[in-house]
């Protein structure tokens, strides 16, 4: 890998680690890969600092408790089979060696933001796009993007669970199918305006069920009964209460409809969450959102948040597939 030996050849041999470690926002090891275009890095484990190093223990330690209180079930057990410690950030090839085995699941380290079918298709592949930062210590609340802690704490250990992997990868068929429909469609204008529409879709669903999801704790559960799957809930020392203890959050069952057509903010605790049964009905729901999206009916949703970036179109104007 070409940009790899450049990066080394950057910091190597006489150059002393950045002090500022692999922080979110200040890691020049970051900056330059991001500089040459370069999505997919090697996780430079030598750069966290010491800092960096206490960050995520501070991360870990203080969730233990809130985790075991409001995680769902499959979550806390992915946390058992993954050992990840508070003494040190894991290395991700350590995680892959217990991950994979379970589900052919794989953290693969990114520089931060992948353009959206990218994203996907790399689920498709079980490959799950892990930033490498860190947040800075000194705000553990702020999140200016995805952290290591995000990805690896929050995300990670749902893959080791074999029907939540089932559904990530199904989610990268559904991108699949939308980059072939809007592949066939001739008329420019047309073709932009679907896919803005079904990124958009995609993105909502994602956020509120991947990201945000709540669960009901047992098949058959009462309705308060609820437990949270959503890796931002996850990794948010804040939020996950709120998530479930706030009487002003309305958490409703998920209905594709309406959670397509739900704009959504990322700068606060969200409002509105919604609820599946277990991985089996997530499963099924990804299938049935593929299936509207291929009858059309993800080509008008409603406009507002989030917004589509011109990275993510091209991405999948560009995307090979079958
Ligand atoms: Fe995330």
């Amino acid at each position: 890998m070409i940009w790899r030996e450049g990066i080394r050849m950057a910091l190597a041999p006489n150059t002393p680690a950045p002090a500022t470690g692999l922080t979110t926002t200040a890691a020049p090891f970051i900056e330059e890969a991001r500089a040459h275009r370069e999505i997919y890095i090697h996780q430079p484990y030598e750069l966290y600092s010491d800092d960096n190093q206490a960050t995520w223990g501070r991360l870990i330690g203080r969730m233990q408790d809130r985790w075991g209180r409001y995680g769902n079930r499959r979550y806390l057990e992915g946390l058992d089979k993954l050992q990840l410690s508070p003494a040190r950030i894991p290395h991700l090839e350590d995680i892959n060696r217990f991950l994979q085995p379970l589900t052919g699941f794989c953290a693969r380290a990114v520089t931060g933001y992948v353009p959206s079918y990218l994203f996907l298709d790399c689920l498709r592949r079980r490959e799950f796009p892990t930033t490498v930062t860190i947040r800075d210590s000194a705000h553990l609340e702020y999140l200016p993007e995805p952290d290591i802690f995000h990805d690896v704490a929050g995300h990670v250990p749902m893959h080791t669970d074999p029907a939540f992997a089932e559904a990530l990868v199904r989610f990268g068929a559904c991108a699949a199918a939308a980059a072939r429909r809007v592949a066939a469609t001739a008329d420019q204008h047309e073709k932009l305006r679907r896919l803005t529409s079904n990124i958009r879709a995609m993105s909502r669903f994602f956020w509120f069920s991947v990201e945000f999801g709540l669960m009901r704790a047992s098949p058959g559960a009462r309705d308060g009964d609820l437990k949270v799957y959503g890796s931002g809930l996850l990794s948010s020392f804040g939020e996950i209460s709120h998530a479930i203890e706030a009487p002003e959050v309305e958490r409703r069952p998920f209905e594709i409809e309406r959670v397509v057509n739900q704009p959504f903010e990322i700068d606060h605790y969200q409002p509105l969450l919604f609820i599946v049964d277990s991985f089996d009905h997530l499963f099924a729901l990804v299938g049935e959102l593929e299936a509207w999206l291929v009858a059309g009916k993800l080509d008008d949703v409603a406009g507002g948040e989030p917004e589509v970036k011109e990275a993510d179109l091209a991405s999948f104007l560009a995307a090979k597939h079958d």
